[in-house]
């Protein structure tokens, strides 16, 4: 199993939870996070870590798109392994509706 980054990161990215990770599987898009599916060890810390409450266990129901998306975009963007500021209105976006299809951006974030 692996855990994965769902769509309540979108816009808010507050990076809590790759502070936690003991194996650096956090990677960073404009304004959402992901975690490679192959590299995370289920250790599970950065579950409550999460503000947003956006990181899940792919063993809940239908988390194999978002295993998916994670896996995709793990590939594709840097890795991410400090804290760094949340995005500027994170705190208003956190649980709203719709944010993967309205917001998510496939640009590579900036990474450490
Ligand atoms: Fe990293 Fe553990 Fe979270 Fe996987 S479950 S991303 S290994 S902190
Ligand atoms: Fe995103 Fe939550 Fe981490 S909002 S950056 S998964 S702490």
């Amino acid at each position: 199993m692996t855990y994965v980054v769902t769509d309540n990161c979108i816009m808010c990215k507050f990076t809590d939870c790759v502070e936690v990770c003991p194996v650096d599987c956090f990677y960073e898009g404009e304004n959402t996070l992901v975690i490679h599916p192959d590299e995370c060890i289920d250790c599970g810390v950065c579950e409550p870590e999460c503000p947003a409450d956006a990181i899940r266990p792919d063993t809940e129901p239908d988390m194999e798109k978002w295993v998916e998306f994670n896996r995709t975009y793990s590939e594709k963007w840097p890795v991410i392994t400090q804290k760094k500021d949340p995005m500027p209105n994170a705190t208003e976006m956190d649980g709203k509706e719709g944010k993967l299809e309205e917001f998510f951006s496939e640009k590579p974030g900036d990474g450490d």
